[in-house]
């Protein structure tokens, strides 16, 4: 605590102190008049300000602002400077109006196609979501006003999303649920953070000792403060006590008087309540600091801006050669998200923005020829033969059609899970029919997560605009006619169909548990895991030309603890138009060491997007600790990777890799290994620790050991499992008498050897 901050926190009385540690109101912290304590307004979110109108008394009649793409599309950017540019125009948006806090980014990952707020959040891959999270914490703290990753922790449903209960293994939490947040804390520094609604094994998040103590500031350094989500808090006194600082969006002094009361009652040390305090302040009186220098923002840089990252979100996901369109032809513009496109998703996130067109207007602009058949509502399923019959003829007579799909906002919200992975099939109808009649048909989607495509491979081309903010209609129209390359790639697996997906069947739970058996195959892990095709896989996205790869090289070929490699590889464009590469590095643990809870075919641990004029090459480079070979062992409560062959796979997407590099891991560190009679010949041979003793003995025994095996009447392969099994105490039936004498010094050798 600085002396100031001291000082202020000892002036306050016990009430004051309760009452900073809640909200005046939705979107305001309580003023302290007295001790010249100013309030602190936070404004959502992610993709754009939902600041409140100033003489407004309703939370959602909020000012007119700039809408960036949501966190779908931005990541589909694979680009940490992107979404730093992101924060920071945010940050100057947010300073002009007298935010001090934004609360955004939101990281948690996609567990499931189906929750209703993965629009919202970045990706399946905890990897890519830390590193796009720490881009956007950057930029906007660059400005002065504080980030607030949210929703720690494990929050991926909306399904009771207030009271759930997310269960899982200690590896899975560690291993997927945190590590976005990790990246975001200690390369971000965040000013604050958001805790979710739900409880975590058990324990709700609002009073976790473990999430927002132990590990966020124990183990992460966090030092901001915590603060609710709105209406999050279940016990207060037991958050206070948990590190829960600030209360959202208040409880009318109720809670506050519990606090009041709870250190009277002596049930809560009042030198906690002080932290909490002081924490609050700190970022209070730093927000109050930064605002005194005036920020103005330029709406229409901002927008085009909004434009740009909405260009370098777009994914192409199939291309036979339809796209890019070329002037001359006649195109047919198909379905009623041309004109009215949906660019972001409905509830918190919601920016008021009047700044977005859609593609067709978008075309008028630029004199395009194209015609227009609505042919399907944008906002519900609705079939109408006669607009059919239009859209179908419109196709038949043009030379390229464009029909633009996706997920009505009714389809898809925060607050609700979708209940099926489908479009309205009114569109899916539509598309079938069109693609009979016009082999140049184009797809454009506008969804905040994956949709089954069952006409995918009757369609020439597929472009998904996920939800690119104000800039969608420009953005697709400049992807659409070549005067932009398509850069995005898929931060999500899109499977074939709902019941390949790695939750499919647990998927929400009774609402009241959310069982993740699937553990840590999560996303790609899962389909890469069962080898299943997918219609699009985690990384995919093309280009209208083409990457060549080449020379890729380690500075060396053994990693040893504490130590770095550095992998490099020549990428080049080899075709004729200028375009973003995004290289993807994908580890792969090949050690063969069984792993508790399974091993992940292949983890992303890097990734780089480059800009590259037609035939120019350039090297792009990935630094390496033993961390990134690491997996999460619930044995050491640590990160860890077993000694041996792990492969660097460089590619340009999870499942278009290009080239394999191995690389030799050695290492210092043990897994604990318990010695007792029924640990297992196999485990002991398998650790350099005990292989030795045992060895020596069964080669001592090997007389008694093979007429006790059973060879000669097994398979050797039988036979060698047979022995992999058999725990020390097996030795006195199988081992015959020298080795049941030898038994009692091997097990002290063995447990000297491990210690226990
Ligand atoms: C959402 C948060 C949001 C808050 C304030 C909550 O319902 O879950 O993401 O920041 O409301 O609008």
């Amino acid at each position: 605590m600085s002396s100031t901050i001291e000082e202020l926190v000892s002036a306050l009385t016990l009430e004051e102190k309760a009452g900073l540690c809640s909200g005046q109101d939705f979107w305001r912290t309580k003023a302290v008049e007295r001790l010249g304590i100013p309030a602190l307004m936070v404004s959502d979110g992610p993709h754009g300000l939902r600041t409140q109108k100033s003489g407004s008394d309703n939370p959602n009649d909020s000012i007119e602002a700039v809408c960036y793409p949501a966190g779908c599309a931005a990541a589909a950017s694979f680009d940490p400077a992107l979404t730093r540019r992101m924060g920071a125009a945010l940050g100057r948006e947010a300073r002009a109006v007298g935010v001090g806090v934004v609360l955004g980014p939101a990281i948690n990952i996609k567990r499931s196609p189906l929750c209703g707020r993965n629009f919202e959040y970045y990706s399946e891959d905890p990897f890519l979501a830390g590193e796009l999270a720490a881009g956007f914490i950057q930029g906007m703290q660059s400005e002065g006003v504080g980030a607030c990753p949210k929703h720690f922790a494990a929050n991926s449903q909306e399904t009771r999303r207030m009271s759930a209960d997310s269960r899982m293994d200690e590896r899975t939490l560690h291993e997927i649920y945190l590590p976005a947040f990790e990246t975001a804390v200690r390369d971000g520094q965040p000013w604050t953070l958001m805790c979710s609604y739900n409880r975590v094994n058990g324990t709700y998040a609002s009073e976790n000792p473990l999430l927002l103590d132990e590990i966020l500031r124990g183990q992460w350094g966090f030092t901001g403060f915590t603060m609710s989500d709105w209406g999050a808090v279940n016990d207060r006194v037991r958050g206070v006590a948990a590190g829960l600082d600030l209360e959202m969006p208040g409880s009318g002094g109720v809670n506050d008087a519990k606090l009041v009361e709870a250190v009277r009652s002596g049930a809560l040390d009042e030198a906690v309540l002080d932290k909490a305090a002081a924490r609050i302040l700190n970022i209070v009186l730093r927000a109050a600091d930064l605002a005194k220098t005036s920020a103005t923002f330029d709406r229409t840089a901002d927008h085009a801006l909004a434009v740009q990252l909405a260009k370098e979100s777009g994914v192409l996901l199939q291309n036979l050669g339809a796209l890019p369109l070329r002037e001359g032809q006649r195109v047919a513009y198909i379905g009623a998200f041309a004109e009215t496109p949906r660019y972001q998703g409905g509830g918190s996130s919601h920016v008021n923005t009047g700044a977005a067109i859609g593609a067709l207007e978008a075309a008028r602009r630029n004199n395009r020829m194209v015609s227009y058949v609505e042919g399907f509502p944008a906002d519900r399923d609705q079939r109408d033969e006669q607009e059919f019959l239009r859209a179908v003829t419109a196709a038949e007579e043009a030379d390229v059609a464009v029909i633009f799909a996706g997920l009505p906002e009714m389809f898809e919200s925060e607050g609700a899970d979708r209940r099926h992975m489908r479009l309205p099939d009114c569109q899916n109808n539509l598309i079938a029919r069109v693609a009979a009649v016009q082999k140049n048909t184009v797809v454009v989607l506008h969804a905040g997560a994956p949709v089954e495509c069952p006409w995918a491979e009757d369609v020439s081309a597929v472009l998904c605009m996920y939800l690119a903010g104000e800039g969608i209609g420009e953005a697709t129209d400049a992807l659409l006619w070549g005067e932009a390359n398509p850069s995005g790639r898929l931060p999500e697996t899109w499977p074939l169909r709902l019941e390949d997906t790695p939750c499919y069947l647990d998927y929400p739970g009774d609402g009241l548990t959310a069982d993740y058996r699937e553990g840590v195959y999560v996303g790609y892990r899962w389909y890469d895991g069962r080898r299943m095709p997918v219609r699009w896989p985690f990384g995919h996205g093309l280009s209208y030309t083409g990457y060549v790869y080449r020379d890729a090289a380690l500075d060396k070929d053994t990693l040893t603890d504490g130590d770095s490699v550095t992998l490099r590889v020549r990428v080049r464009n080899s075709g004729a138009v200028r375009g973003a590469e995004v290289v993807q590095l994908y580890v792969s643990d090949a050690t063969g060491t069984p792993v508790a809870g399974g091993r992940v075919p292949q983890a992303l641990r890097g990734f780089q997007k480059v800009m590259l004029e037609p035939g120019q090459e350039c090297e792009v480079s990935f630094t390496l600790t033993a961390r990134d070979l690491s997996r999460y062992s619930a044995e050491l409560h640590d990160w860890y990777a077993a000694p041996g062959r792990y492969e660097l796979r460089l590619g340009h997407s999870s499942r278009d890799i290009r080239i394999t590099v191995p690389l030799q891991f050695k290492t210092e560190r043990h897994l604990p290994l318990t010695v007792d009679e029924n640990t297992p010949l196999g485990v002991l041979l398998a650790d350099p620790r005990t292989a030795g003793p045992v060895q020596q003995m069964l080669a001592a025994n090997s007389q008694a050991m093979d007429n006790g095996g059973g060879d000669g009447l097994m398979p050797p392969d039988a036979v060698a499992q047979m022995l992999d099994a058999m725990p020390l105490r097996a030795l006195v039936n199988f081992g015959g008498p020298g080795a049941a004498a030898a038994l009692p010094a091997l097990m002290k050798t063995l447990r000297k050897a491990t210690k226990n």
